[in-house]
């Protein structure tokens, strides 16, 4: 990866705080970047930190909503850090507090994939083969794939107002993100239909029951929390921190064609009549009727 400006990197702090009644975290205030790294995409930024490489979605109007540019270019920020041995921590986080708001709905409506090798799923199935760890860092809204793509992190902290959501059945749509594996698995088939059935919000402490986060920072805090992480992580030994994570992931074989089985079930799901019926009453502000 190329350089584009130099910022002369701050110092780094350990500080402490409490997350939650009666329970202290120590974190590390984040480092500024030692260079921003150009991006595919305009809403998409990069930036290194030593060997923490932190791709942030940065389009806060929309609450991070992702275009295909994004998916483009969050695609080729994974993988540039996946191939770059100086790497050894990727954060990923939003801009403008929130995490993202999911697929762009304008996106979707207008190009409607016919199958399943689009951006979205082409960036899951990069994040979810990521060898190098990952720590998330979230908060205002983590909606869709803003959710899905956490399953494929390994340490995640959200803001505590942050709101979670899986509302592919609200849009007519089906699970992506090898969600429908990796749910039932990680929290049970009841739990898993009542988020992927309902659709409805969820807030952090149940996203924390649920194990899709770790923990809940300090109101502001998660960004700081989950660049400690990744220093920490960064200074690990990184064949064994390697090896750990392919060790650890291997309890979810399966991943890949499960997003493939879910791809090809929600590509037609885009040009249904279930789907635009959704996304016109979302649009009208009004419940679907379906027939
Ligand atoms: N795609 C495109 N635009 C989106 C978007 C999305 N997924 N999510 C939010 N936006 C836009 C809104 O249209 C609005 O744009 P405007 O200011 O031009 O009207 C702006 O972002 C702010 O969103 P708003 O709805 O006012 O914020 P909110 O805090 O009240 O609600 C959400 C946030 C995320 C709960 C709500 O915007 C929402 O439900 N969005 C759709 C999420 C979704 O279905 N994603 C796809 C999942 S597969």
């Amino acid at each position: 990866m190329v350089s584009c400006s130099d910022v002369r990197r701050g110092a780094s702090g350990v500080s402490t705080t409490q997350d939650a009644p009666g329970r202290a975290i120590t974190h590390w205030r984040a480092t500024r970047p030692d260079m921003i790294v150009p991006a595919m995409s305009e809403h998409v930024q990069i930036e290194r930190t030593g060997a923490i490489v932190t791709i942030r979605m940065a389009r806060p109007d929309k609450k991070n909503a992702i275009t295909t540019d994004m998916y483009r270019g969050m695609t080729v920020a994974f993988s540039d850090a996946t191939h770059d041995p100086g790497v050894r921590a990727i954060m990923l986080a939003g801009a403008g507090g929130s995490f993202t708001s999911g697929n762009d709905l304008r996106d979707f409506a207008s190009a409607p994939p016919l199958d399943d090798d689009i951006p979205a799923f082409q960036f899951l199935r990069e994040i979810a083969q990521c060898p190098k760890p990952i720590v998330a860092a979230v908060s205002g809204v983590a909606v869709g794939i803003g959710t899905t793509m956490l399953l494929h992190c390994d340490l995640v902290v959200a803001d505590p107002a942050t709101r979670f959501s899986l509302p592919f059945i609200n849009l007519g749509l089906v699970p992506e993100g090898a969600s429908s594996l990796i749910l039932p698995r990680m929290i049970g088939h009841v739990k898993a239909s009542e988020l992927l059935m309902l659709g409805d919000m969820f807030d952090a402490v149940t996203a924390e029951r649920c194990g899709i986060i770790n923990r809940i920072s300090a109101a502001g805090e998660a960004d700081g929390v989950a660049m400690g992480w990744a220093e920490a992580l960064a200074a690990k030994a990184p064949n064994a921190l390697r090896a750990t994570k392919a060790l650890l992931k291997s309890e979810t074989t399966g991943v890949l064609t499960r997003i493939r089985e879910e791809g090809q079930r929600f590509a037609p799901q885009l040009h249904s009549e279930e789907f635009r019926e959704a996304l016109m009453a979302y649009t009208e502000k009004r419940a679907p009727r379906y027939t």
